[in-house]
C-alpha cells in the first residue's frame, strides 16, 4: 500500500477541524429517529457509531451528508455549518461518504468509477472535455493521475481498467471507499464497510482504514456491526439506542458501560461485557 500524497489537484488538505454534531433531532412524524444527539469526532481519529438496528445510525449519516434535514440542532465541520446545505455542497465542504450498498456503474472501470468522486473538483465540464479543449484535457489528465494514486493506495492499482461488476466483493467495496476518498474529504463516512466480507477481506479493509487515519489525517466516522473490528480500530465510540446517545467513550469504556449492555441485551447485567472486544478470555 503506497502512501498517497496530499491532494495535488484542486483538492483540500486535511485540516485539523473536528466534526461536531450539536443536539440533533430528526423526527419522522411521531418518531424521533434522533433525539438531541451530540458527538465530537476529533481530526485524524476513527470515531465509531454503534447501536442496535433502528438506533438511528444511518439517519445520523444522512443528516451529516445533507440527505436528511435535521428538525433541530446543527452539524459543524470546524467553523462551517453543514446542516441546511445540499449533499453536493457538503461533499465540496469536505465530507466524503461510502455507501453501505454497492453503488457505482458495474460496466465502467475501476478508474472511471473513482473519477466520479472528482467531478465536483473539475473546473471544466464534460462538454469542454468532450470537445477536446487542451486545458480541459490537461485537467482531466491530472485528475486521472490522482484517481490512479488513490486506486493504488487501496490496492486496486492492478485492476484500474477492470469493470467493477466483475470484481470480487471485497475489491468492489474498496472501490466505494476509493470513490469517497477521491472527493478529497476531511471527514470520511463509512457505513458498514466490512458487512458481508470474509475474514481476509475484513482484515484488508481494517488495514486500509488504519492507513487512511495514519497517512491522510482524515477523520473517519464508522458505522459497523463487526464489534471485533470496531473495538480494535476505533479511538472513540458513540453508542445510540432509540435515537439517543446512551454512551460515549473509548472502546474499553463503552464496552463496560451498563447502559450499553442494556441497549444490546435488554438487561443490566454488569458482569457481562456489553460488546465483545475480541480480547477477553474464552
Ligand atoms: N425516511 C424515513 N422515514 C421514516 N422513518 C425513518 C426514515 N429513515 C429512518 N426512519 C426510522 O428511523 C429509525 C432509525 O433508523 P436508522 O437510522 O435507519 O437506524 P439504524 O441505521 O441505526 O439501523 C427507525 O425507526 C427507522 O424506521
Ligand atoms: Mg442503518
Amino acid at each position: 500500500m503506497s502512501a498517497v500524497a496530499p491532494a495535488g489537484v484542486a483538492g483540500s488538505l486535511a485540516v485539523a477541524d473536528p466534526l461536531v454534531v450539536e443536539g440533533v433531532t430528526v423526527r419522522f412524524g411521531a418518531l424521533a429517529a434522533l433525539a438531541d444527539v451530540s458527538l465530537r469526532a476529533e481530526p485524524g481519529t476513527v470515531h465509531a457509531v454503534i447501536g442496535p438496528n433502528g438506533a438511528g445510525k444511518s439517519t445520523l449519516f444522512n443528516v451529516i451528508s445533507g440527505v436528511y434535514r435535521a428538525t433541530s440542532g446543527r452539524v459543524l465541520l470546524g467553523g462551517t455549518v453543514l446542516t441546511g446545505q445540499r449533499p453536493h455542497r457538503v461533499t465540496a465542504l469536505g465530507v466524503g461518504r461510502a455507501f453501505q450498498n454497492l453503488a457505482g456503474s458495474p460496466y465502467e472501470s475501476v478508474l472511471d468509477n473513482i473519477m466520479i468522486g472528482r467531478h465536483h473538483l473539475m473546473r471544466t465540464g464534460f462538454l469542454s472535455a468532450g470537445l477536446r479543449i487542451p486545458s480541459a484535457r490537461h485537467e482531466e489528465r491530472l485528475h486521472r493521475a490522482r484517481a490512479r494514486e488513490i486506486a493504488e493506495f487501496l490496492d486496486l492499482g492492478e485492476r484500474l481498467h477492470v469493470p467493477i461488476g466483475i470484481l470480487p466483493y471485497g475489491d468492489r467495496k474498496r472501490v466505494e471507499v476509493a470513490r469517497a476518498l477521491a472527493t478529497e474529504p476531511r471527514v470520511l463516512l463509512l457505513d458498514e464497510p466490512v458487512a458481508g466480507m470474509n475474514a481476509v477481506e475484513t482484515a484488508q479493509m481494517t488495514a486500509t482504514i488504519r492507513a487512511i487515519r495514519a497517512s491522510l489525517g482524515i477523520t473517519v466516522l464508522l458505522v459497523e456491526h463487526d464489534m471485533t473490528m470496531v473495538m480494535s480500530l476505533a479511538d472513540r465510540v458513540t453508542v445510540l439506542d432509540f435515537g439517543r446517545v446512551v454512551s460515549d467513550g473509548t472502546p474499553a469504556e463503552v464496552s463496560r458501560d451498563p447502559a450499553v449492555i442494556r441497549a444490546y441485551l435488554g438487561t443490566g447485567d454488569e458482569d457481562t461485557p456489553a460488546v465483545s472486544t475480541g480480547k477477553e478470555q474464552p
